[in-house]
């Protein structure tokens, strides 16, 4: 058995034990189980696209797509949500949970330090200036990788007939939105939530993340699946929301084309 199929069968066992005792497994609990799953097949997508990364790298990078929200399921089991600020931030707790948990045990320390350190940054505004270059690859692919997943349970979220306790937004729905917000976003510059005002707020801020993706892969990935078309679409009839997907588009494409950070 590989190290990943190894972790993966550790990490299996572990989100068992956040089953209900007669063996049905809360919604919440599967959706983040999914969740990962996803994060995993979308790093498996990049690192198709991103031939240059050797073997070893590419199973660090499946690692800590693996490992990047460990803590969810405790956060869950204890607190009854999914926001960091009712309960701890689940970057830093994924992190300590690796190690506090075991897994990995075999790995060299440089590459469990690189996990670790990729783990606790994938839910950050911005990766930290001061982490080691070394790290920035697994950093950026895990963060690629969540807003991919991300995005796409969003769509789904927001297209309709779907309901997921990961997504709980404290914000109004109406039909209005931040003329700043939207400025922000047209830049590519990531906006904070508590900036946000409305629903359409958290869905024009999201465009800015086609400025926020690392791979040119990542990239394509987006363009592929169309997700800032379909985010688009979710919002109202407006020449300045078709201004922000083009300009999501143009940004995509740049990256998609370009040359490997
Ligand atoms: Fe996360």
């Amino acid at each position: 058995m590989d190290c990943f199929e190894q972790a993966r069968r550790g990490f299996d066992r572990y989100v068992a034990g956040f089953h209900d005792p007669d063996g049905s497994v809360p919604f919440a609990i599967s959706a983040k189980f999914q969740h990962t799953g996803e994060v995993c097949e979308i790093t498996d997508r990049i690192l198709a696209g991103e031939p240059g990364f050797t073997a070893h790298e590419a199973l660090v990078f499946r690692l800590c797509a693996l490992f990047h929200d460990l803590s969810r399921f405790e956060q869950y089991a204890k607190f009854r949500t999914f926001l960091d600020k009712l309960s701890f931030d689940h970057g830093d707790r994924s992190a300590a949970l690796i190690d506090e948990l075991g897994f990995i045990p075999d790995l060299p320390a440089e590459d469990r330090a690189c996990i670790i350190d990729a783990v606790r940054v994938h839910n950050k505004f911005a990766i930290p200036a001061d982490l080691p270059s070394a790290h920035l690859p697994a950093a950026k692919m895990v963060r690629d990788a969540d807003k991919l997943a991300i995005l796409r349970l969003i769509i789904r979220f927001f297209s309709g007939d779907f309901s997921d306790p990961t997504i709980r937004l404290d914000l109004p729905d109406g039909p209005g939105w931040s003329a700043e917000i939207l400025e922000t976003a047209l830049r590519g510059q990531c906006v904070r939530y508590t900036d946000m005002k409305t629903i359409n707020d958290f869905e024009i801020a999201l465009f800015a993340w086609s400025g926020d993706l690392n791979y040119p892969a990542s990239a394509s990935i987006a363009l592929d699946e169309d997700l800032f078309g379909r985010l688009r679409a979710l919002l109202p009839a407006d020449g300045r929301i078709d201004d922000l997907l083009e300009s999501a588009r143009a940004r995509l494409a740049k990256l998609r084309d370009s040359r490997r950070p």
